[in-house]
């Protein structure tokens, strides 16, 4: 096991490169399991999360060539099995779109229910089983597989979420994408990532409309073929840079990016007395005074993005005077907050808001990530506390962030990856 080790306090100077979004990723690899012949999908993020996915594909049949470390070529054509009940399966949230991806493709899914981060409480998927079902699909979960199984193909119907869900909305595109006849779906979430799922299919054959608004409609067509894609850049790892840029003070340019993609982030960061300048694909972000109070509440895109929560409350609880951040998606997105109360933060939480005191500085601490946004706000957090922060569960943030590490050194942070044993050993010569 991996854990960070900081030593907090050096503000942070440089540019930072964003990679290919996670969440984009996650959802455009199961759907090349629709495709008949190549998909080659260029600006994958080096993170695991992607490693499990396309794992699990070639496990089930499908061939996969790296054409350089972030392009890889996906041919599914000989994928002739709907069974997918991998343990790793269980490790990560996007392995439920291979429901709707073999649905689709098979009109039969065996799937193990999802994994994914665990912040505290259920993470329900009735609602893609509400959509699947009015499609014409049978579902049944048994030992922990979810089993879909439909005459011959889905049929396109329209389906009203009783819930903004990134996830239904994606999975049920999916099943779109090859049903019968039109499907619309209402009340569909609006994050960047569906927009690019929803162009990667287009560039694949199929016919969807709408994406990007509350209304998606889909004409099913018979087959998708082979072609070139490119996953847009990753909008919470852009944040997550420009608050540690916030937290630290420096001057940090984030590029590769979409601006109109981090408003929300950089309004708050305005807010706060932070620099925010956006230039075509990278944003400048710069902090020469103290941190301003502020209130935040997160909401489905274009609203301030809950996995963006956890890292603002870091910036917030070194902002003067007392600032709420409010989480509209989760029913509990705070287990972070007693890690940072252990660096002297003060946090208090009342229902769904966090009621932050900012306070003069934050001290190193030894910590645990428990989800992977948390472990990006204990990062920052470390990155502006003084003195020495050790983070434990980093696997949580290599599953999401690629090389972290590297990146912040580049801006000079001090933080470096050591494993258990170099710990230990580090404990011994201490004590
Ligand atoms: C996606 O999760 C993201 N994961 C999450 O990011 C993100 O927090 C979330 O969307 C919201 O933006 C991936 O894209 C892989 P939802 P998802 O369905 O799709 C309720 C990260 O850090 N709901 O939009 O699982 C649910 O309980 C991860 O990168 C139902 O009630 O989230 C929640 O309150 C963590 N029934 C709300 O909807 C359902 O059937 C939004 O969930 C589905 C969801």
């Amino acid at each position: 096991m991996t854990k960070y080790v900081i030593n907090g306090g050096n503000p942070l100077y440089g540019e930072v490169e964003i990679s290919g979004a996670k969440n984009a990723a996650v959802a455009i690899i199961p759907a090349a399991l629709m495709v008949d012949g190549v998909c080659r999908i260029e600006n994958l993020p080096e993170i695991s999360d992607v490693k499990t996915l396309l794992g699990i594909l070639k496990e089930m049949g499908a061939k996969i060539r790296a054409v350089d470390k972030r392009t890889v070529d996906i041919d599914c054509t000989r994928v002739g099995t709907t069974l997918a009940t991998f343990d790793t399966m269980r490790r990560i949230r996007a392995s439920y779109y291979l429901i709707g991806a073999l649905l689709g493709r098979f009109g039969r899914a065996d799937v193990a229910m999802p994994g994914g981060c665990n912040f505290g409480g259920f993470r329900p998927i009735d609602q893609h089983i509400k959509g699947f079902t009015a499609m014409g699909a049978n579902i049944s979960i048994k030992n922990g597989i979810v089993t879909a199984v439909t005459g011959d193909t889905l049929r396109g119907t329209t389906i009203y979420l009783d819930v903004v869900s990134v996830g239904a909305t994606i999975n049920l595109m999916l099943g779109a994408a090859l049903a019968s006849g039109r499907t619309i779906i209402e009340n569909a979430a609006r994050e960047p990532h569906i927009v690019d799922l929803a162009n990667f299919l287009n560039s694949m054959g199929a016919d969807i409309r709408g994406a990007g608004t509350n209304e998606i409609r889909v004409r099913g067509v018979k087959r998708m073929t082979g072609g070139f894609y490119s996953v847009i850049p990753d909008q919470i790892e852009a944040g997550t840079y420009m608050a540690a840029a916030a937290a630290t003070g420096g001057r940090v340019v984030v590029k590769d990016i979409i601006p109109r993609h981090l408003e929300s982030i950089s309004v708050k960061l305005r807010e706060m007395g932070v620099t925010v300048v956006e230039l075509e694909d990278s944003i400048i972000v710069q902090r020469d005074a103290p941190l301003l109070r502020t209130h935040v509440k997160t909401m489905p895109y274009p609203g301030f993005p809950t996995d963006m929560q956890p890292q603002i409350s870091a910036v917030l609880c070194q902002a003067e005077g007392t600032s709420t951040v409010t989480e509209g998606v989760w029913d509990n997105r705070f287990k972070y907050v007693d890690e940072l109360s252990k660096m002297g933060a003060t946090v208090r939480i009342h229902g769904r808001t966090a009621i932050i005191e900012g306070v003069r500085a934050l001290s190193g601490a030894p910590i645990k990530a428990s989800d992977l946004r948390a472990g990006a706000a204990l990062v920052i957090a470390g990155l502006s506390a003084k003195g020495r922060t050790v983070i434990d569960g980093v696997d949580y943030i290599e599953r999401g962030y690629e090389k972290m590490v590297s990146k912040l050194s580049l801006l000079g942070a001090d933080i470096r990856a050591i494993s258990d044993r170099q710990d230990f050993l580090f404990i011994r010569k201490s004590g």
